[in-house]
């Protein structure tokens, strides 16, 4: 009896947790990243964990070519968790869904408040925020793995209003369009000294370093998932469609635990 858990992380958050329930529970730990290009077969495990950020009140659109892929029969138990900055989310009703298209049902959920990464949608937290947060999703980890091992079925109430019919058009919108075409927006400052960490961070391979130039190759899709804007060690890379943060203008943010280096391994092969 032993667990696969598959991971998509921007700047760690997912990554830690993760890695904390792995641990707990002692399984694979898998990124979805290289999930693609993974030539060695996926084990004989019996339990499937997927650990994802929230992006635009769903599932980021990789995880979701990823649960379109991956055979879930093959699972006796399912579970999910998310991170999330705060807002309301469709999750469970959009990885259900997903899950009812391979006659499968997903046996437990479970949604982390870690600290914001993006001031796209919110500012980012505060320091003491942060160490609050990190913390409480450190307690929760315990929570899960417990459920985890035990294989108990944990699937929160959903609330089915109009505003999740209308956060369900949102979300199509910003999935399709690499969020209102943020993900094409992408540009370093004078400040950039092409160090490349953007290149390493980056999961989809889409940042190109040429001739002392980084640039962003359109032909791969953006994850938008703001690992080279929070890893970037000069601050350097901006986005057109990023309002500077009204309460820290010029501030990062990736999990205290988690480097630029294991955000790159996610898509060693
Ligand atoms: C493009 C983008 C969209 C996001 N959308 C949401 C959202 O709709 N709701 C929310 O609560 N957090 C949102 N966030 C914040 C992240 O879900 C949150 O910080 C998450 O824990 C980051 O995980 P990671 O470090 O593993 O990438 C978004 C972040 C990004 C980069």
């Amino acid at each position: 009896m032993s667990i696969d858990v598959f991971y998509f992380s921007g700047t760690g958050n997912s990554l830690q947790v993760a890695r904390q329930i792995a641990r707990h529970v002692d399984a694979w730990l898998r990124p979805i990243a290289t999930y693609d290009r993974q030539t060695e077969p996926i084990g004989p495990e019996d339990a499937l964990g997927v650990v994802f950020p929230v992006h635009g009140f769903s599932l980021p659109r990789v995880v979701e070519t990823f649960l379109k892929r991956v055979d879930l029969c093959r699972y006796e138990y399912i579970f999910v968790v998310s991170t999330k900055g705060g807002s309301p989310d469709l999750v469970v009703r959009d990885v259900s869904r997903l899950a009812r298209r391979q006659r499968r049902t997903v046996d437990a959920f479970f949604s982390l408040s870690m600290p914001n990464n993006t001031h796209f949608i919110h500012d980012l937290d505060t320091d003491d925020e942060v160490d609050q947060k990190v913390r409480r999703a450190e307690e929760d980890v315990l929570r899960i793995a417990t459920v985890v091992q035990l294989r108990d079925k944990y699937i929160p109430p959903q609330a089915k209003t109009f505003s999740l019919t209308l956060l369900g058009a949102v979300h199509r919108f910003l999935s399709l369009t690499e969020f209102g075409g943020f993900g094409r927006r992408f540009s370093t400052t004078s400040a950039c000294t092409h160090c490349g960490v953007c290149v390493t961070v980056c999961p989809s391979r889409r940042i190109v370093m040429g001739k002392g130039r980084v640039s962003w190759d359109t032909g791969h899709p953006c994850y938008v998932c703001s690992a080279c804007v929070n890893y970037c060690p000069a601050q350097a890379i901006r986005n057109r469609g990023l309002k500077p943060s009204r309460t820290q203008p010029s501030s990062q943010y990736h999990h205290p635990a988690v480097r630029a280096l294991d955000i790159a391994a996610q898509t060693e092969t």
